[in-house]
């Protein structure tokens, strides 16, 4: 086991002597399932997290730290000292992920080195963006000079299913710009960390970077209730999202950045090539077990071909490999969120109580924190599969004679993030493609729904998203124009 006694609090790698948290893995090295135990973290409380506050606001203090004023180019040698220690950490940090929550091995180097990249790209974005930032306008006798400014005090948290990329996709922007950041980790998902502590510690100024563990509960409350967070980052659900909002004093003066729940559906089209579609919305719904917030969580299909399609995509689902994710060519691993399982076994109890079939052999099989993926069809509006988000490995399967309906269907859902639109007929696509934008921030044609590549903007509508993630984007959602104006005299 890992012990991971070691902390980071206002630059300095402490020992920890109190509680600690046991971190199991969701693989079980034996054949009776006896969860294995990977190590454990500090079980801090609301002093670490009161101290961290404290050292996160010193850091920035007020815009006039060492941190907000530093020259551009003095930041970008502090990140690239990160980027070039982080470098060196691959293969712990990928197989402390790969046992923490179940992502295979090929998929846990691919978000290293995706992260790795997303780090590299932020660097020269943001030196563009403090080329073209800083410029002078003159109108009616007066010069503007505009800049980029940072926000403040930064309250992160990722969530364990991107528990490198998606952190690192707010805590990377959110500190290149200048703000300070405190930085709370997934339940699962945080060991990995560790072999990183060392790399923030030796990279940036003493308290740029807190990180704080233990329970969400315990240590988020004392630091958004002191009124001192200026923004909330956060990937994860709308729930904590608002209770967290509810503890500011001042919810008006709080900044979100909010990466949240979706539930992307398919829409495939009589003419679609149905070889490209199966397998898209075979990866689409059930990379990473379906854990993803761009997965495909509803697929719509025509009438006309409802027969053709289920057949094949459930014949498809039931080749996919499970096993443990360092085996070769393992697509679905077992679940870290032990509640899981249940979880879908009751949405697919709803729904064939409503009237729904489990369609591929295997579909809803399960041993222990594993279940085999159900497709479900036919799907009405009654069920709760229809509603809300899996997160998880179980496919609703729903018809369709009129595309009318199915944008009716996007249009109430209460989220907005993705579609994909499976079709060939370019006059039938065009408007189709023209509503769906209006409904959704991204229309995937021919092809599944994901957040990459990472200068795409990342965002959605309604209850999917505040502010637009990005290499391009994240800069400027974690940062505020600026100017001084002075008049021609
Ligand atoms: O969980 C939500 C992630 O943003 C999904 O990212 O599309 O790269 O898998 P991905």
């Amino acid at each position: 086991p890992f012990n991971q006694n070691t902390y980071l609090i206002n630059g300095e790698l402490r020992t920890w002597e109190g509680k600690m948290t046991e971190i199991y893995s969701t693989i079980s090295a034996t054949e009776n399932y006896q969860p294995t135990l990977l190590g454990s973290v500090p079980d801090m409380g609301e002093k670490e997290a009161l101290e961290a506050l404290q050292s996160s606001c010193e850091a920035y203090n007020k815009g006039k730290g060492l941190w907000p004023t530093m020259k551009v180019k003095d930041r970008i040698v502090c990140m690239e000292k990160f980027l070039k220690i982080m470098k060196t950490k691959r293969e712990e940090v990928v197989k402390l992920m790969m046992w923490e929550i179940g992502k295979s091995l090929e998929d846990s180097r691919k978000e290293f080195d995706r992260t790795v990249e997303y780090i590299y790209d932020t660097i020269e974005e943001y030196k563009q963006l403090d080329r073209d930032s800083s410029r002078f306008v003159k109108r009616d006798g007066v010069y503007a000079h505009i800049r980029r400014g940072p926000l403040g005090v930064v309250l992160c948290l990722g969530p364990y299913n991107y528990p490198l990329n998606e952190t690192f996709a707010l805590l990377i922007p959110a500190v290149i710009m200048g703000n300070t950041v405190i930085f709370k980790p997934a339940k699962h998902g945080v060991l990995l960390l560790s072999p990183l502590l060392e790399a923030f510690a030796h990279s940036f100024p003493n308290g740029v970077v807190n990180i704080l563990y233990g329970r969400g509960r315990t240590v988020a409350p004392p630091v958004m209730n002191s009124g001192r967070i200026d923004v909330l980052a956060l990937i994860g659900n709308s729930k904590s999202a608002i209770a967290l909002q509810d503890q500011h004093p001042n919810k008006n003066r709080l900044r979100l950045v909010l990466g949240l729940e979706a539930k992307n559906p398919a829409i495939v089209l009589p003419d679609a090539d149905l070889d490209v579609a199966i397998e898209e919305c075979v990866q689409g719904a059930l990379s990473f077990n379906g854990q993803r917030c761009t997965a495909l969580k509803i697929i719509y299909v025509h009438k006309s071909i409802e027969k053709e399609f289920i057949k094949r995509f459930s014949k498809r689902v039931d080749e996919l490999k499970f096993g443990n994710p360092w085996e070769d060519g393992v697509k679905l691993t077992p679940l870290p969120e032990k509640e899981k399982p249940a979880y879908i076994q009751e949405l697919i109890q709803d729904a064939i109580k409503k009237g729904a079939e489990i369609k591929n052999e295997k579909g809803g099989i399960r041993t222990e924190n594993f279940i085999f993926p159900a497709v479900l069809s036919p799907i009405t509006t009654d069920m709760r599969v229809y509603h809300e988000e899996q997160f998880g490995p179980v496919v609703p399967i729903k018809t369709f004679t009129q595309t009318d309906e199915v944008i009716d269907e996007i249009s109430n859902s209460k989220y907005g993030q993705q579609v994909s639109l499976f079709g060939k007929d370019v006059y039938e696509l065009s408007p189709l493609i023209d509503n769906l934008v209006n409904l959704v921030c991204r229309v995937n044609l021919n092809s599944l729904c994901q957040r990459g590549p990472d200068v795409f903007p990342f965002t959605g509508r309604k209850d999917s998203a505040v502010s637009t993630l990005s290499v391009h984007d994240a800069l400027r959602s974690f940062s505020i124009r600026t100017f001084v104006a002075s008049k021609d005299n």
